[in-house]
């Protein structure tokens, strides 16, 4: 059985006709930059993250790069951060001159771990950037209160967690001052390339974002402040608003598989024989409805590498999500961080590995995984 890590054709083909009509009308129109598209985008996405205002912009990565820009990040300054991420959380700080400085993560949820937080502020620090990795929350509260402490602003890395809820009701984006999404193909809500939004409730963030979005110019041509193109495709913004209207039922979708992987891996024994763990949901408990949207499926194992190479061989894709915490990363020698300071990045860097969790997978492709992940042990 063939298996891919994310069955994209699963997804798109029954919205064929919805999204060519919706692709036709830009062509129609010939209206291709921002234009009417993008703001119904920017405001159904504003409101599903449960913030105020939305700015359509270029690609995640430009999401986070465009929020530091807005709060005047640079040199002398420094960015604290998750150590265990995409390598855009932290790229887009070192590209502003500004120094990233890493904290070890949660083994739980993979994500930053707030008790570790206070002990790398200093006088420079500007923002923190936590991420909601695979699709769950960090854990905002201490966060937040952390930042109003220290008058630190926080720009939520929000990328692989469209609409997932923190354990108060909050979504993803709409907690700190600034929040980033990202509509790569691969996301819950994926788009036909790159595209990001940057929501807020601070509506001067949001009018800087969107100034900066347009080469720092209001009016046109006058420029007070240096941005760049930052802007959102019409064409992107036009699939986009046909796949939001899906998106719920999608991430259902991923909840139920989720459901019933948690469901074989306990009938097999796995967790207890060898050690295996399953991704925790730990809001699921707070009544709320997207306490996790898994954009990822990560699983905790030992013997890791051969445990993929098996699996691949069985026809069954899987992706490690990341082998290279921020903190060994050779473009990051001259932060000379220590190891030591990053123990549990460290083995989540070993051990985890993201299975298939994609909407369409079926019962029996389920079973097919878990009974070969059996087979390998
Ligand atoms: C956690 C995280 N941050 C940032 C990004 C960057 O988003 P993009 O690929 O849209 O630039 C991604 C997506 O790949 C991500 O997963």
């Amino acid at each position: 059985m063939n298996i891919p890590a994310l069955d994209l054709e699963i997804i798109h083909q029954p919205l064929k006709a919805e999204i060519m009509a919706a692709i036709e009308e830009v062509f129609d129109t010939n209206c291709f930059i921002l234009g009417p598209g993008v703001l119904n985008l920017e405001e159904r996405i504003a409101a599903y993250s449960g913030a105020g205002y939305g700015i359509g912009v270029s690609s995640g990565t430009d999401a986070l790069l465009i929020s530091l820009m807005a709060l005047d990040v640079g040199p002398g300054d420094e960015v604290i951060t998750t150590d265990f991420s995409f390598f855009a959380t932290a790229g887009v700080i070192a590209r502003l001159g500004a120094k990233p400085v890493f904290v070890d993560i949660n083994p739980i949820t993979y994500n930053i771990e707030p008790a570790k937080i206070d002990a790398a502020i200093t006088a420079r620090t500007k923002a923190i950037i936590p991420v909601h990795l695979y699709g769950q929350c960090a854990d905002m509260e201490p966060i937040v209160n952390i930042a109003k402490k220290h008058g630190i602003k926080i720009v939520e890395d929000a990328a692989q967690a469209i609409g997932a809820n923190y354990r108060d009701g909050r979504r993803a984006g709409g907690i700190g001052d600034l929040g980033c999404l990202s509509f790569f193909p691969s996301k819950n809500l994926g788009g036909f390339g790159d595209g990001g939004m940057v929501v807020s409730n601070n509506e001067e963030l949001n009018e800087k974002v969107r100034i900066l979005r347009v080469h720092g110019s209001k009016p046109k041509y006058y420029h007070k402040i240096i941005g760049g193109n930052f802007r959102l495709d019409a064409l992107q913004a036009a699939v986009l608003n046909v796949k939001l209207n899906y998106l719920d039922k999608w991430t259902a979708e991923r909840q139920k598989n989720a459901a019933i992987y948690e469901v074989l891996f306990k009938k097999s024994g796995l967790p207890e024989k060898e050690g295996l763990s399953l991704p925790q949901a730990v809001y699921r408990d707070s009544d709320i409805s997207h306490y996790h949207i898994y954009n990822q499926y990560v699983i905790r194992a030992p013997h890791r590498d051969n445990l993929q190479a098996y699996l691949k061989q069985a026809g069954i894709s899987t992706a490690v999500y990341y082998p290279v915490p921020f903190h060994r990363q050779e473009c990051f020698n001259y932060l000379r961080c220590k190891a030591s300071d990053f123990p549990e990045a460290e083995a989540a860097a070993k051990e985890t590995l993201a299975l298939p969790i994609y909407p369409g997978l079926t019962e029996e492709q389920q079973e097919y995984i878990v009974n070969s992940i059996k087979e390998f042990y």
